[in-house]
C-alpha cells in the first residue's frame, strides 16, 4: 500500500508513522509534501530517502498537478500529519475517504480555522477543562469537520500549562496515528 503524507512543520507525527512501517514492506511512504520551505519535515525525508515535494499555493489550491502526481503513484491514503492548509476541493474529490488528518484535541470542540498546535492546548487551559485528546478524522472540504475515526482522552490537571498538555496530546498521537494508519490500509 502507499500513502503521501502531507505536513507542515517538525513532522514527528510523520516520522513515527515511518517508523511503524519500517521493515514490514506492506506500508509504503511514497511521498512527503509540505508547503514551508524549510520545514523540519524535509530533514526527515532527506534522512529516509522519501521524495519530498514542496507544495506551491497556486498549483495547489488551482491546478490539478498534485492530484494527478498522487493519482499516478497509486496512493491509497493521504496522511495529513500537520499540514496547515485547508485540502482543496479536487483533491478532496479525487480521493474520497482516502484522505485523514490528526487534530491535538477533542472535535468538534477546539477545531476550525486558526485553532492549531499551541492555540488549541491554550484554549483548553483556558477553559479549564478536565481532558483533552486527539481525533483522528477524514477530511472533507471543511475544517475538522470529517467523519470521526478515532479519539483517544488524556487528563488535564488545574496546575497542567498548555505545554503540558501539548506533551500528553502528543504521546497519544505518536501511539495512536500509526495504528490507524495500519488499520485503514489492512
Ligand atoms: C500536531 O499537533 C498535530 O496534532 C497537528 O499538527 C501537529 C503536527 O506536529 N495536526 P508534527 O509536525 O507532526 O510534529
Amino acid at each position: 500500500k502507499n500513502i503521501a503524507i502531507f505536513a507542515s512543520g517538525a513532522g514527528s507525527n510523520a516520522q513515527k508513522i515511518i517508523d511503524h512501517f519500517r521493515g514490514k514492506g506492506t506500508v509504503n511512504v511514497k511521498y512527503i509534501l509540505c508547503n514551508k520551505p524549510g520545514a523540519g519535515i524535509f530533514d526527515i525525508a532527506e534522512r529516509e530517502n522519501i521524495p519530498a515535494i514542496l507544495i506551491e499555493k497556486e498549483q495547489f489550491f488551482r491546478g490539478d498537478t498534485y492530484v494527478k502526481l498522487l493519482q499516478e503513484a497509486n496512493i491509497d491514503l493521504i496522511v495529513l500529519a500537520g499540514f496547515l492548509w485547508k485540502v482543496p476541493t479536487n483533491l478532496v474529490q479525487a480521493f474520497p475517504n482516502k484522505i485523514i488528518n490528526i487534530h491535538p484535541a477533542l472535535l468538534p470542540k477546539y477545531g476550525g480555522k486558526g485553532m492549531y498546535g499551541h492555540f488549541v492546548h491554550e484554549a483548553v487551559v483556558a477553559a479549564q477543562e478536565k481532558e483533552s485528546g486527539i481525533t483522528i478524522h477524514y477530511v472533507n472540504e471543511h475544517y475538522d469537520e470529517g467523519a470521526p475515526i478515532l479519539q483517544e482522552r488524556c487528563e488535564v490537571l488545574s496546575t497542567d500549562s498548555p505545554t503540558d498538555v501539548a506533551k500528553k496530546v502528543q504521546v497519544l498521537e505518536h501511539q495512536w496515528f500509526p495504528v490507524i494508519v495500519e488499520r485503514l490500509l489492512s
